[in-house]
């Protein structure tokens, strides 16, 4: 199912549709893009994606990378301001924490575009562009029961013997998506648990406990290995729901350590990073979610574009759910897709995000 690369042409159709021909930008404006770190690649392409994207369109761009350090953002975004951009892309570390930054912004009239992580608290946001956010975790979920044999691909109940245990995590507190991320997983996961054919042994359920600081590999993989002494002396895990491929890889670490496998419980994960790829292929980690990083910096340069000629952006499909604590800031989400063993080639190769060779 390749559904977000159809959104495309529509967001391009409705450009091109979008009448009058309004001014152009000055020629090279510049335009701050912020993004949260380097340690996971999908922030590393995000950032080369938009930079090339607006450079195409002619802009200047000055792009860096917090090192998920937050007065770090706070700063190269003043320091974006001080430099004269006209523009501001910012993917936070920590969304409730750039409200000075972003007053600044609005005190010398710079709009901002919050970069698929929402910035809280703010009315200083003018637009966002994002996945549906809450149907990756609806994903995460469905593929946990399809690992565990409790739904078909095609998404059919199947009554499995169980119950079975499982353990639940999730991302980190101060990033807006990981709520949405985990409310869409129960949303799923309630009934079974509720019926008992799926059990949290470790009784470790609600979101504040769950939640993993900085979505840290290795703070999920310790927090395994604590549940795994704990809990499971007499028992074994059968699936975990985990919702990034850098926490699934940090979470079979633990499990690997712990004796499991050459069968391992079935873990979930998101980005379809290239380590999580290989280790879905060598059937460790079961699935991850595939998020088109390409359109997403296409659908935001595309944005940054129309709102420096002065219009509103015509890739806005969501103006209700992205409610920051201050306003409602207009949404463009775009299409996440469920990736495991059985359709990896299909989603990842044939669309040329990755090559057979890179997945050797
Ligand atoms: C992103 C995910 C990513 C996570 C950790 C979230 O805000 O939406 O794609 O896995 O951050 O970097």
């Amino acid at each position: 199912m390749r559904l977000s690369r159809s959104v495309l042409p529509v967001v391009l159709m409705l450009l091109a549709a979008c009448g009058t021909p309004a001014a152009k930008p000055p020629e090279g404006v510049l335009v701050g893009v912020t993004m949260p770190t380097t340690s996971s690649e999908r922030w590393i392409h995000d950032g080369q994606n938009i930079k090339r994207d607006l450079e195409k369109q002619g802009h200047r761009v000055d792009l860096r990378y917090a090192d998920n350090d937050v007065p770090k953002q706070a700063e190269q975004i003043e320091d974006q301001i001080a430099k004269g951009a006209k523009l501001l892309i910012v993917a936070s570390v920590d969304g409730s924490a750039l409200s000075e930054p972003l007053q600044r912004a609005a005190d010398a009239r710079i709009p901002v575009i919050a970069y698929d992580r929402l910035l809280r608290g703010s009315p200083y946001v003018d637009y966002y562009a994002t996945f549906e956010n809450f149907r990756v975790g609806v994903y995460q979920a469905e593929s946990l029961l399809t690992g565990l044999g409790l739904r078909t691909d095609e998404g059919q109940s199947v009554s499995a013997k169980g119950p079975f245990n499982v353990e639940l995590f999730a991302g980190s507190p101060d990033d807006n998506n990981s709520v949405f991320f985990f409310n869409g997983a129960m949303s799923v996961l309630k009934p079974y648990l509720d019926a008992g054919v799926l059990v949290v042994r470790s009784g470790q359920k609600d979101f504040q406990t769950v939640t993993t600081q900085r979505w840290d590999g290795e703070i999920a993989g310790k927090r395994m290995e604590e549940i795994l002494a704990a809990t499971y002396r007499r028992s074994k895990v059968d699936g975990v729901l985990s919702p990034y491929d850098g926490m699934s890889l940090g979470i079979l670490t633990a499990l690997k350590n712990d004796g499991y496998g050459p069968v391992f419980p079935i873990v979930t994960g998101q980005d379809a990073e290239l380590g999580s790829v290989k280790s879905i292929i060598a059937d460790q980690q079961y699935s991850t979610i595939y998020k088109d990083t390409r359109e997403l910096a296409t659908v935001t340069a595309l944005m940054a574009d129309a709102v420096l000629k002065g219009r509103t952006p015509p890739q806005l499909n969501n103006l209700n759910d992205y409610n920051n604590g201050v306003k409602v800031v207009p949404a463009f989400l775009l299409n996440p897709v469920s990736v495991n063993k059985a359709n990896y080639h299909r989603v990842l190769v044939e669309s040329g995000y990755y090559t057979e060779d890179q997945l050797r």
